[in-house]
């Protein structure tokens, strides 16, 4: 990998430096962002959430992609057009989250494209995309559903979801809400959701199949699905985008696939 910018290591140090980073990334050959994310996860993450499809010449659009590890992941595994979206990180005075992806973008030499616009005002007029990535942001939004439907009109074929979880020992479709600080002591945290409660909701927005996977590194930690993964297919979806599932998925609309799936 060689340097895109001009600026020295002790530059490029410094720029890191200024940013709160939530991605550990690799800028250059031993030079890695200090993100809240170490490599290791990102890399198992990566694998757990891109590796079921084929994304060659694909398009792709992350929502919060933060500091960028998904958008460019998705760009080094052979996507078309990348749009990487964010606000609230990227407007952020100590995350400073979009000079991060700026930053690191140039220093990656990697053709994405960004826009800084929150997801609930998102809707059809951005297009649509092969795949959308929406990972680690449901349970930030005050008004999931409304969210989920606009990302729905923005997917051409599978909408990856990435969330919190809660309500895991209710088999009926369930989601806790949270008010202030009572998750985590973070306020923007509101919603966890259970497995049953996203797979209904998927289907009622249109998605003709949802599989499911825990997330393999916030896995049953303390005996629950801390964390889940859903791919959501819309009828007619490329067998390279939607027939991939390995042995850690199900099929949730599958006969059975809800028993035996509670902690
Ligand atoms: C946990 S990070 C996930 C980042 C990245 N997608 C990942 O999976 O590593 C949450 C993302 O959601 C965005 N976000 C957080 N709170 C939000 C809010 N209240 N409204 C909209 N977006 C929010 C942040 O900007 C951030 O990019």
């Amino acid at each position: 990998m060689t340097a895109r910018t001009d600026l020295s290591d002790q530059e490029l140090l410094a720029r890191i430096g200024r940013i709160t980073w939530f991605h550990s990334l690799e800028l250059r050959p031993g030079l890695v962002t200090p993100g809240a994310k170490s490599l290791a996860v990102l890399r198992r993450e990566e694998e757990a959430l891109l590796g079921p499809f084929d994304l060659t010449g694909r398009s792709v659009l992350d929502i919060g992609a933060w500091n960028g590890a998904f958008t460019f992941a998705a760009k080094r595994r052979g996507a078309g057009r990348v749009l990487a979206t964010d606000e609230f990180a990227w407007t952020h005075p100590v995350y400073r989250g979009r000079e991060a992806f700026d930053l690191a973008r140039a220093e990656l030499g990697l053709e994405v494209e960004t826009l800084q616009i929150d997801p609930t005002r998102m809707d059809e007029s951005l297009g649509q995309f092969d795949l959308v990535l929406f990972l680690g942001v449901f349970y930030h939004l005050f008004d999931p559903i409304d969210v989920l439907q606009r990302m729905r009109a923005v997917t051409r074929q599978v909408l990856l979801v990435e969330t919190h979880q809660d309500a895991l020992e209710r088999a009926e479709p369930a989601m806790v809400f949270y008010p202030g600080r009572t998750l985590a002591n973070d306020d923007t945290n509101w919603w966890g959701p259970n497995p049953p409660l996203m797979l209904h909701l998927l289907r009622q927005l249109g998605f003709a199949r949802i599989y499911y996977r825990d997330h393999p590194h916030y896995l049953p930690a303390e005996g629950s699905r801390t964390r889940g993964i859903f791919a959501a297919i819309l009828p007619g979806a490329e067998p390279a985008m939607s027939a991939n599932f390995g042995m850690e998925w199900r099929d949730l609309g599958a006969e059975g696939a809800m028993r035996d799936f509670r902690p």
